[in-house]
């Protein structure tokens, strides 16, 4: 019999890395339970974590296969979507506004983008690296970053996916709410890309769990399901990643560009459970409905449990650790777990209230550490502002403690 651990250990680094990659690869697919949601993850799933097409260095084509909705007789048709939509009007702002004028210095130990204790340096010194005080802040400077350009090319998927979901989704209030979605993805995308290319001076490559996901919600010809995707899961999540870097962050600037891409993403989520409780409620037959609770579960575990920053690795520490070690400083850290959390205590309320929560997979939950956010309010019942508010008072709360 082969000895696999023994064979990889004899391999160069690189080459060692990259078949580690694939086995998790592998590992990945082969947790998920559900031979639909496999079916429908699968091609993507091949296209991002073996064939790397995010990473090749050129653009990506997405065959996208989706019907567009026509209505000529434009009715009024939903009118919390259209009330949504006079917000939206009023809350636009010009990415240009903000001030760009900040000097910003990444390596500053006065004003730190992330915190001291976000990582947890003992565990780095545990497997032999020690980190002087100029790697510890180049090691910050980097995790945010990729962080920032993994925020990026979601919100590049966000842009296309609010496209895409205008042209197919059937309520024609819904049509008026979505164009000024893709005007807010779009100064998204601006705003983001220009923090990163003008103050922090790096750009990672897009992480492959996360190139998976847009891959396949680009193209799944069911709306809903891009609905699901994009509005609740993609987004939900970041909305919990942006609120907590906008409560640990001290550089003002990022803290005033998440300020506002915050009271967008809450419209955007909220959006997202309007059309969806109607549409699972009212549309789909039982087993449709199973199957989109199945695989908002598997892409919430996906999203737990495998953003690593190996793109942060491959750049510092190839060589200097295993990936597996890597793999075990990234779950170590402090801030990265808060990560996870503040993520979740976003998502399951939303999926909660439109029908995808039912006691069938709530013991998934239970088992994954979830059902602790079961009972916070959904994005309807939650404004930009209060969720702001909400996070000024955590952050004072934090400077208390
Ligand atoms: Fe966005
Ligand atoms: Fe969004």
């Amino acid at each position: 019999m082969v000895d696999f651990q023994l064979l990889a250990s004899k391999l160069p680094t690189r080459v060692r890395n990259q078949l580690e990659s694939y086995m998790e690869a592998l590992e990945i697919f082969r947790e998920v339970r559900d031979p639909k949601v496999l079916a429908a993850l699968g091609p993507s799933g091949i296209r991002g974590m073996l064939l790397q097409r995010g990473k090749q260095g050129m653009p990506t084509k997405i065959r996208s296969n989706h019907a567009a909705y026509f209505d000529w007789s434009y009715p009024h048709d939903h009118p919390e979507m259209a009330e949504l939509y006079r917000r939206a009007k009023r809350g636009q702002w010009d990415g240009e506004s903000l001030p760009w004028d900040t000097s910003v210095d990444p390596l500053n130990p006065e004003v730190p983008l992330l915190p001291k204790n976000f990582v947890d340096l003992s565990v780095l010194d545990r497997f032999g690296v020690h980190l002087n005080e100029s790697e510890q802040l180049k090691l910050g400077h980097s995790m945010a970053s990729w962080m920032l350009s993994q925020f990026l090319h979601g919100e590049q998927g966000a842009l296309f996916a609010a496209a895409q979901v205008t042209e197919s989704v059937q309520f024609f209030d819904g049509k008026f709410y979505g164009a000024t979605q893709v005007m807010d993805e779009g100064r998204h995308v601006e705003v983001f890309h220009r923090y990163l290319e003008t103050k922090l001076g790096k750009l990672y490559q897009v992480n492959d769990n996360l190139f998976v996901i847009i891959d396949s919600l680009m193209s799944d010809s069911r709306w809903d399901m891009k609905f699901l995707g994009m509005q609740i899961m993609v987004e939900g999540l970041a909305l919990g990643a942006f609120g907590l870097l906008y409560k640990m962050t001290k550089e003002p600037l990022l803290k005033e560009l998440l300020r506002n891409v915050i009271q967008d993403e809450a419209r955007h989520v909220h959006y997202g459970v309007l059309a969806l409780r109607e549409h699972i409620a009212n549309h789909l037959t039982e087993a449709e409905r199973r199957e989109r609770e199945d695989w908002a579960f598997e892409v919430a575990l996906l999203m737990r449990n495998r953003f690593m920053a190996y793109e942060v690795f491959e750049e510092h520490y190839e060589g200097k650790l295993t990936r597996a070690q890597w793999r075990e400083f990234v779950i170590a850290s402090p801030g990265l777990q808060e990560f996870r959390k503040t993520m979740f205590s976003r998502l399951v309320p939303n999926l909660r209230e439109i029908g995808l929560m039912s006691p069938r997979i709530m013991k998934r939950y239970e088992e994954a550490g979830l059902m602790q956010y079961f009972g916070g309010l959904s994005a309807d019942k939650l404004t930009g502002d209060q969720m702001i508010q909400e996070l000024d008072e955590q952050s004072v709360a934090l400077v208390a403690a």
